[in-house]
């Protein structure tokens, strides 16, 4: 099975941008441990991130036939994006939501996810262990 692993907006600057909030880990650090994971696990791992909202439908939609199941971290589209909630409402496999803080801890724009009531499951707060956390989720659920 293939997972697809989405990024959003800023993520790119993860382990410069606000360490207190999101720690020191780069986002090419966040790969290299999905990979390494991936591989023990027996999964394709495809990692992305962008920092626009069309291109992130974009990765869903290929998704939909090149993956099983996505992990996303849609960053602050998590709490505007109509558009990537239905692009995840055509894919048919499983997504977890992952947030690296504990968004329900900080500011209330941010306790609104448009992608939580569809979710399989929703991972926040555990820093970026979120991610291997979830694909640790999605390989035993796809058997
Ligand atoms: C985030 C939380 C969002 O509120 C924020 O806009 C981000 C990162 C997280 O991983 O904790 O960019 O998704």
């Amino acid at each position: 099975p293939t997972i697809h692993i989405l990024n959003g907006p800023n993520l790119n600057l993860l382990g410069q941008r606000q360490p207190e909030v999101y720690g020191a880990e780069t986002l090419a650090d966040v790969e290299a441990s999905c990979r390494k994971l991936g591989k023990e696990l027996g999964v394709e791992i495809g990692f992305f991130q962008s920092n626009h909202e069309g291109e992130i439908v974009d990765q869903v939609h290929t998704a939909r036939t090149e993956a099983q199941a996505i992990i996303i971290n849609a960053g602050a589209y998590t709490h505007t994006s109509i558009a990537i909630a239905d692009a995840l409402r055509a894919f048919d496999g499983p997504f977890i939501e992952v947030h690296i803080s504990n968004v329900h801890a900080r500011e209330a724009f941010r306790h609104h996810s448009y992608l939580s009531e569809i979710a399989t499951g929703v991972i926040v707060g555990c820093g970026t262990e979120g991610y291997l956390l979830a694909l640790r989720h999605l390989v035993g659920k796809l058997g």
